[in-house]
């Protein structure tokens, strides 16, 4: 996540707004990071989308921006086939997400009325009827999901090679994905080795994230190159998402531990 004690230094006359997500469900930090924009009077745009049913300190996640978003592509929690939703207490901004969404219709004009430039960003009945179903159910995918990561836990404990995931104490967490980290020290090289190694044994495991900056589109458009977010890139460079779904038996988990250790062995 964001570390709220950087965002300061990074506020200057040029920022909008701050931005920050719930990585891989985890809303920890959130609190400081609504007191600095509260302070310097910036709205915060919460990305939820990760982490549907999360919670800090008692406060759902969605519920600490200005506005939140969720996104219900089918690898999240529930998955609405496409889409997603934005919340908001704020009526004006929740009328003109409305209207976008609706090619710029007003709100009490009629249907061949434009106010505005819009597009087409409708969530179809259908796809919402896939989301009631699927939230109904949030606790028990939580729940399923929670068991996962922690038998993952479990059985990686005693690997020091490995930083493993922890949901922070003041966090109730809905686990997105289980991506575990190699040690400092360690190389992305050596990191490839097992994400080759893994994969060509059918187990599905993936370089998850690589870094933003480095995406060539962003890298061409801002100018960004490799050193520019020295502590993102090290973060990346030794991260591995191991597979991660609420169906995973305790004894395919033990299949992907146990290769791990043998790779991390070599
Ligand atoms: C943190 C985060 N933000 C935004 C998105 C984008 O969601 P969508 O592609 O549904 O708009 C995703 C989806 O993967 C995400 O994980």
């Amino acid at each position: 996540n964001i570390d709220p004690g950087k965002i300061e230094a990074g506020i200057s006359e040029k920022t909008k707004a701050i931005l920050p997500v719930e990585i891989f469900g985890n809303p920890a930090g959130f609190d400081a990071v609504c007191k600095i924009a509260k302070k310097h009077n910036l709205p915060v745009i919460e990305d939820s989308c990760e982490a549907l049913g999360s919670a800090l300190k008692g406060k759902k996640v969605g519920t600490f921006g200005t506005m939140s978003v969720f996104g219900f592509y089918p690898n999240k929690q529930i998955t609405t086939g496409e889409g997603g939703m934005i919340l908001t207490d704020d009526d004006d901004l929740a009328d003109l997400c409305v209207s976008l969404r609706n090619q710029g219709r007003g709100k009490d004009a009629g249907w061949l009325a434009h106010e505005r430039l819009g597009y087409n960003y409708r969530l179809s009945d259908i796809n919402c009827a896939l989301g009631i179903v699927q939230l109904s159910r949030i606790d028990e995918i939580k729940a399923k999901r929670r068991q996962v990561a922690e038998w993952y836990r479990q059985m990686l404990s005693d690997e020091d090679r490995l930083i493993v995931p922890v949901a922070p104490a003041d966090c109730d967490m809905s686990w997105f994905v289980f991506v575990v980290r190699l040690a400092e020290g360690l190389t992305m090289e050596q990191r490839d080795r097992i994400l080759q190694q893994m994969n060509s044994r059918n187990i599905q495991v993936g370089n998850y994230f690589p870094p933003v900056h480095l995406m060539p589109f962003i890298a061409e458009k801002y100018g960004h190159k490799p050193g520019d977010f020295p502590i993102t890139e090290s973060a990346s460079a030794r991260a591995i998402a191991l597979p991660f779904h609420n169906h995973l038996t305790k004894d395919q988990v033990a299949i992907v531990c146990t290769a791990l250790k043998q790779l991390l062995a070599v």
